[in-house]
């Protein structure tokens, strides 16, 4: 059974994606010279788009990682962040960069970027993979961000539905006979 049978687009392939992810890296290098880089993935959309990412940034840094939940398993967003895990070292004076796969509704990146600011972090930047601004219920804008996407259901590179399609290497729009 291949996973794109359930897809009915290709909105971005690996090539692009792997284009986009090297200019990004090359992006933060150049903005983060003498930081104290924290880079923050946000389990576990993130978690693909976070591994390219970082070995294109060519800075000492450190990793963490935390994860939210705000979708279970339905399209929409339920409107309540849930922290699941929280950084295993402190924020505190740090460079934080926080790795999404999406900014959708804009709740979690809003709930994150607080909360890092409340742990006196030196400073907070977002940088994600897709930005789907015609999702927005809170105003919400991110520093890096690799693509802009309409509003549809996406999977691929990280994202998901109902923990499926993680593992597709393009981003696609997910069929909606999928979910309807
Ligand atoms: C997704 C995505 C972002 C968030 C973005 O996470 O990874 O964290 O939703 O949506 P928002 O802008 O509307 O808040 P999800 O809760 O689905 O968890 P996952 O990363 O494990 O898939």
């Amino acid at each position: 059974m291949n996973l794109h049978q359930d897809t009915c687009m290709v909105l971005f392939d690996q090539e692009t994606i792997a284009k986009r992810v090297a200019e990004l890296g090359r992006q933060i290098t150049r903005d983060y010279q003498g930081k104290n880089l924290l880079m923050i993935c946000t389990l576990r959309g993130a978690s693909v788009f976070f591994c390219d990412l970082i070995r294109h940034i060519d800075l000492p840094l450190k990793i963490d990682f935390i994860a939210t939940s705000s979708y279970g398993c339905s399209t929409t967003t339920s409107g309540e962040v849930r922290m699941i895990k929280d950084t295993s070292e402190s924020v505190k004076g740090k460079d934080v960069v926080i790795v999404e796969d999406i900014i959708d509704s804009g709740l979690t990146l809003s709930f994150l970027k607080k909360m890092f600011e409340a742990r006196e972090a030196a400073s907070v930047k977002v940088c994600t993979m897709l930005d789907k601004p015609e999702g927005r219920k809170v105003d919400f804008k991110g520093d890096y961000v690799g693509f802009e996407v309409p509003n549809a259901f996406v999977v691929g590179y990280g994202l998901d539905y109902a923990e499926k399609y993680r593992n597709l290497p393009d981003v696609c729009v997910l069929d909606p006979k999928i979910y309807s």
